[in-house]
């Protein structure tokens, strides 16, 4: 199994919207994900159709941990059902390949462990470092599961320190923008403090730069910038500004099924970041 944090110190850079493209992507690939929502606002869980029954969100959970007590939590995602509508046939993104031991046929597995206004009491608490062991131990044992996406909140909260003590893998989304480029030094440097630490060690880190605008200067400029900063843990492919994104999330549906060459063009860079994740 394989737990990756979706993190940024900054707000509004396209956290939940990178953790909703992954989805899809693992979704048409066929490989069985749990989204974790942890960021209270829930939106990737609203996005994904899940929504949290009272005592039935992370926030729960993570108040009273045990072994896999994620399972008792998690739902599955509308997402699954949602037919290849006719106008969208011809336009479907094939994901080109298939992780070993993938089920070719079968009900695809896309569950969701929904957020809600339950955690962030957690991120007022007054937090011992075995605490941030909490989601690592309701996570322990979902073997049903090959990936796990979380989406995290825009703090360096205990919340998020949750997630990456949890996680195999830490990707840090940025614009290309002076600000944002900020926020990722940030983000990149708490990460690396985080680590210093020696209890946990984050084997893998990415910087996915999302809503690039090829016909501008200044955005290639912050390209740049972030790619002599980070080298190689810059993601290719980066991700566009595209009007699709909105689209498809306010209809709630996965990117990998919705219309158009926008649509599959973003698919396709979706499913390549996976496929560099699980290899
Ligand atoms: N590549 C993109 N193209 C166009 N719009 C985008 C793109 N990525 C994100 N957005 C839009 O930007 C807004 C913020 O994105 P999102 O909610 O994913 O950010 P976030 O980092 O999760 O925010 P928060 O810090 O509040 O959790 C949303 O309306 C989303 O639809
Ligand atoms: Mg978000």
């Amino acid at each position: 199994m394989q737990i990756v944090s979706i993190s940024s110190l900054k707000g509004g850079v396209g956290k939940s919207s990178v953790v909703l493209g992954l989805a899809s992507a693992a979704l048409e690939a066929r490989v069985p994900t749990l989204v974790v929502d942890l960021d209270p606002h829930g939106d990737a869980s609203t996005a994904l159709g899940v929504h949290a029954r009272a005592g039935q969100d992370v926030g729960s959970v993570l108040r009273r941990p045990r072994k896999g007590g994620l399972a008792a939590v998690a739902a599955p995602s509308p997402w699954t059902r949602h037919p290849i509508t006719p106008e969208v046939s011809g336009t479907q993104q094939d994901p080109g390949w298939q992780p070993a031991g993938s089920p070719a046929v079968g009900r695809p597995v896309l569950d969701v462990a929904p957020g809600s206004a339950a955690s962030s009491h957690l991120d007022h608490a007054a937090f011992r470092t075995k605490d941030l062991k909490r989601l690592e131990t309701v996570l322990h044992g979902l073997e049903r599961y090959e990936l796990v996406l979380i989406d995290c909140p825009p703090t360096l909260s205990a919340l998020t320190r949750m997630a990456w003590a949890a996680s195999h893998m830490v990707l840090s989304v940025a614009e290309p923008s002076l600000f944002s480029v900020a926020g990722t030094k940030r983000t990149m440097s708490a990460l690396a403090q985080f680590e210093t630490s020696r209890i946990w060690a984050v084997p893998d880190a990415g910087v996915v730069v999302n809503r690039f605008r090829d016909g501008s200067d200044e955005q290639h400029h912050r390209l740049r910038e972030l790619q002599e900063l980070f080298g190689q843990l810059v993601v290719d492919p980066v991700l566009p500004d595209a009007p699709v994104v909105q689209q498809a999330q306010g209809a709630a549906w996965p990117v990998h099924r919705w219309p158009g060459t926008a649509a599959s063009d973003l698919a396709g860079r979706f499913s390549s970041i996976l496929q560099g994740m699980l290899h």
